[in-house]
């Protein structure tokens, strides 16, 4: 009776915020840090592997709502450079997860118009992996909807290095002139080169951290914390989110 209770109150919630929306004042990118799987789990007495099982299902409907609503990226943080130290099993499962989604859920992605994108070291995942993501990238590379940029592998300050490293060999080089260094530049050689920066990013289960994700591109980012475990985030959040972001006043550093 409480939980019917409660799915109602969240049902009406839902529906308030919804009023409360400015279709022509959507975040174009949003990005997530999907946190809390472990916790949900733990929560009901279950392996930790459950909780990303049903984090998983939650990225159906967070895509539909986004791509309702005409976001134009989504970024979902899916696995992070220092994921690895995780168990061995849990690793594992992890790394299966991109596939069971794409198979049940690429069709739906085609469907939506959906175009999938990578951002990560993706030559380091396991072949599997990397097949079922590449190929998912491959199938819906004309398609011109929401793009769902999946971070796979991704650690902001590898990133960074990386980017700074292509440019002191380009320099070395002489294809380059330190003189040419400037935002714009380092930009290119970013993961999210033909990306716009974030508007929105959103942490769930109560962390306040970046976790080494998207340092330099969330730099005028409205940020949206919330104590919802990621397994239980659902279209209504996403909603509650950007109502949110709608009545922050964006100054980029101005007045
Ligand atoms: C953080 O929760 C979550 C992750 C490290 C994995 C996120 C992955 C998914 C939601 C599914 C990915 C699916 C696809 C299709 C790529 P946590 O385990 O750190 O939770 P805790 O902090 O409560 O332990």
């Amino acid at each position: 009776m409480l939980e019917k209770l409660s799915k109602w109150k969240s049902s009406l919630s839902s529906q308030e915020v919804r009023e409360d929306i400015d279709l022509a004042n959507i975040p174009k990118h949003i990005a997530i840090i999907m946190d809390g799987n472990g916790r949900w789990a733990k929560n009901r007495g279950l392996p930790r592997i459950a909780g990303h099982r049903e984090g998983m299902k939650v990225i159906n409907k967070v895509v539909r709502k986004a791509n309702e609503f005409g976001v134009e990226v989504l970024t979902l943080y899916a696995f992070s450079t220092e994921n690895w130290k995780r168990p061995k099993a849990e690793v594992e499962y992890l790394m299966k997860l991109p596939e069971r989604f794409l198979k049940k859920e690429l069709p739906n992605l085609m469907e939506e118009n959906v175009k999938v994108r990578l951002m990560g070291s993706v030559e380091e995942l396991p072949d599997h992996t990397k097949s079922a993501v590449t190929e998912a990238v491959k199938k819906t590379e004309n398609n011109t909807g929401l793009i769902l940029n999946f971070a796979l592998n991704y650690g902001s300050r590898s990133e960074l290095m990386n980017a700074m490293k292509q440019i002191a060999k380009e320099i070395e080089m002489g294809t380059l002139s330190s003189k040419e260094v400037s935002e714009t530049l380092l930009e290119q050689y970013m993961m999210t080169a033909e990306l716009r920066d974030p508007d929105l990013l959103i942490r769930t289960s109560g962390e306040i951290r970046l976790s080494n994700f998207m340092l330099w591109q969330v730099a005028y980012s409205e940020f949206w914390f919330t104590d919802v475990l990621w397994p239980d985030f659902n279209e209504s959040h996403l909603s509650e989110a950007i109502a949110v972001y709608q009545k922050r006043a964006r100054r980029y550093g101005g007045v």
